[in-house]
């Protein structure tokens, strides 16, 4: 499955915050908030099952009932399983992400890359999403973000569970495509060097942003486009910091990120590009990209997005920042600035 082909629009729609992520959002927001991408022509929608333990799903499940199916594209998670019992939500340990959801739902979350988990994980999104089918699988958090030294044990459990499991969805037409869905770069390098797996598209997050993206560019990107695979960019406003939020992936923003935030603000202002423009078009400048999915709470969000993807951004303001150090020499800027 080539994900341009099967996608209307390379503007998508990220649920963690519908999740509860960072804070308590009124079921009416999430709702119209989904309601608003909708009506806005947003036809692509990314989910998981970590996101608030059920919580994000079960949003856009409700949100998206009676919406005709033919016209959107799913992409949810495996290597979660929730379960209905509770847990204390404060135990929980989740690496980086710790914390992130602490007002989500109580259920536990057991962690399980096996072959299994994997069928039963998508069993619970198909429920919670109220669908009879997802497009798109990733493989959730296959980290050192969330796992730290243990991730390659992880990985090598997902090696012959999850992948296993997911090439033979795919095989079947059960599912469009799969890969991983994770912060770092070294997961999606390492699968790509396997023989037996056979992933289509990555959603790689935070790290083809305009504020980090100096990494990805050395090997996952090239190495992407060469084999005609994709990129789902995820997290592209780096959790809010680059676009005015407090966040900066998952904890406040450092003075740094936010002395970097200000330089390139300065830039753009000079040339009037708003910052989401420079973000969200920064990313798809690159060739492996085949989508964004920008993260909204509110429905404001959604209009500024779709503005963002079509204002016009002269040559210059992308010379000034490359002039100014702050992209990568050889990151693609748009329009081949
Ligand atoms: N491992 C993975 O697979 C992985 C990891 C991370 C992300 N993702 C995917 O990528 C999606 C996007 O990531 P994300 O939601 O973490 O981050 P993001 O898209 O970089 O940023 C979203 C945040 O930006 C804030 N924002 C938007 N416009 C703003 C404005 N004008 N002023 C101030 N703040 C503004 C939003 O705040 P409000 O909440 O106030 O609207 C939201 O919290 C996720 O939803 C998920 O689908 C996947």
């Amino acid at each position: 499955m080539i994900l341009k082909d099967i996608l209307s629009s390379p503007l998508g729609f990220g649920a963690a915050p519908l999740g509860n992520m960072f804070r308590d959002i009124p079921q009416d927001e999430a709702l119209a908030t989904v309601e608003a991408a909708w009506n806005d022509g947003i036809r692509y929608y990314d989910n998981a099952p970590f996101y608030g333990a059920g919580l994000a799903e079960l949003r856009m499940g409700e949100a998206l009932a009676g919406k005709p199916r033919d016209e959107y594209v799913i992409s949810t998670k495996v290597g979660r399983v929730i379960l209905d019992e509770l847990e204390d939500v404060s135990a929980r340990q989740q690496g980086e992400k710790s914390g992130v959801f602490a007002h989500g739902r109580a259920n536990r979350v057991l962690n399980d890359y096996s072959y299994d988990a994997t069928l039963r994980s998508i069993e619970g999104s198909l429920e919670r999403l109220r669908t009879d089918r997802i497009e798109i699988a990733f493989v959730h958090d296959l980290a050192q973000d969330f796992w730290g030294d243990e991730w390659i044990a992880r990985f090598e459990e997902a090696r012959v569970g999850a992948f296993r499991a997911l090439d033979r969805l795919r095989d079947e037409g059960v599912i469009k495509g799969w890969g991983l869905g994770v912060n770092k770069v070294e997961p999606i390098e390492l699968l790509l060097e396997l023989v037996e797996p056979r992933p289509d598209v990555f959603l790689l997050a935070g790290r083809y942003t305009l504020l980090d993206h100096g990494r990805a560019l050395q090997r996952v990107m090239p190495m992407v486009a060469e084999r005609g695979l994709g990129i789902v960019v995820g997290g592209p406003y780096s959790s809010g910091a680059l676009v005015g939020g407090p966040n900066f992936e998952y904890a406040p923003a450092t003075p740094e990120i936010l002395q970097r935030v200000a330089r390139i603000k300065a830039i753009a202002d000079r040339h009037r590009v708003s910052m989401k423009a420079a973000g969200l078009q920064f990313s798809l400048a690159n060739p492996a990209v085949a989508a964004v999915i920008p993260g909204a709470s509110r429905p404001s969000r959604i209009a500024e997005d779709g503005a963002a993807l079509d204002e016009s951004v002269p040559a210059d303001f992308w010379h000034d920042l490359r002039a100014a150090q702050l992209v990568d020499p050889a990151a693609p800027l748009p329009g081949g600035a």
